[in-house]
């Protein structure tokens, strides 16, 4: 594979509130290759967002520095995307309106516009609700158009934060499946945040498994198996097993620590 497209070295994220210090992130270093997958997974509270976040630029590292291709992370930047949980559309524009948005700001012609949202809507089988707002689609397309305006500003890199997470598991399969076409086309670095350990294995080139608070790196590994994934095969459940194990100790310090900080409290 290619050059490094991101880079994190010694990232340390420390958050100040109600006089308490908290770790969000110790010491990470990450280094991802152009067109790599990588999976962040971990409990909840470990920290995925705040890293995520320091590579989107919207809330810098305390420490250490964020390299996305090539240039120094210091707030977002046109070369990476982002794509939330809950689907940051604009609900007074339509479909066709929210995925041509950034285009425009762009300054592209009426017609470049027309042409690649068009094709955008096809690619992600959008193109009949092209007219519709979005408090009149299901959950899952809307999260389709989320992924279409992204993919309209063309950054080669794409970070998602549990983007299927509050999807129903059958639309969930969808488009991940969907994510995985595209990606396989436009051949985008992703950096994908998820608690599903299932969903980590079905998508991932690269698994980082995070420990709970500190944020730190418990394991990195590359998932070998072959695409298309059976989520049914021996290989796929050996490997989730592993990581289910690597979660579960580190859920079992979170509750530990809640416990603790209710003695205290
Ligand atoms: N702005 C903030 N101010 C103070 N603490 C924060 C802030 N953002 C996150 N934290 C804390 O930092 C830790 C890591 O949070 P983060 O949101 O990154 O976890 P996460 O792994 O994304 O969890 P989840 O799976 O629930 O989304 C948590 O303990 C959280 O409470
Ligand atoms: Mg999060």
């Amino acid at each position: 594979m290619s050059a490094a497209h991101i880079v994190i070295k010694g990232v340390n994220k420390v958050f100040h509130t109600e006089g308490r210090e908290l770790v969000a992130l110790r010491d990470i270093d990450l280094t991802i290759p152009r067109g790599q997958f990588t999976c962040l997974l971990g409990p909840s509270g470990c920290g995925k967002s705040t890293l995520l976040n320091a590579v989107a630029g919207f809330a810098l590292p305390s420490s250490g520095t964020v390299h996305a291709d090539g240039a120094l992370v210091s707030g977002p930047g046109p070369e990476r995307g982002m794509v939330f949980q809950e689907y940051a559309l604009f609900p007074w524009m339509t479909v066709e309106q929210n995925v041509a948005f950034g285009l425009e700001i762009k300054g592209l012609s009426k017609d470049a516009i027309g042409a690649r949202v068009s094709a955008l809507l096809a690619m992600l089988s959008l193109s009949e609700f092209r007219q519709r707002f979005p408090k009149d689609l299901s959950g899952g397309m809307r999260q389709r158009v989320a992924i279409a305006r992204v993919l309209a500003l063309d950054s080669p890199i794409l970070l998602m934060d549990e983007p299927f997470g509050a999807l129903d598991a059958l639309t969930r399969r969808n488009l991940q499946d969907e994510l995985l076409r595209i990606w396989a086309e436009v051949k985008k670095t992703i950096l994908f945040v998820t608690h599903s350990i299932e969903e980590a294995i079905y998508l991932a080139d690269r698994i980082v498994v995070m420990t709970y608070r500190p944020g730190t790196i418990k394991r990195d590994l590359l998932v070998e198996l072959p695409r298309e994934r059976d989520p049914a095969s021996p290989e796929f459940n050996a490997l989730k097993r592993e990581l289910g194990q690597l979660v579960m100790e580190e859920q079992a310090r979170h509750h530990q620590a809640e416990t603790r900080a209710a003695a205290v409290d």
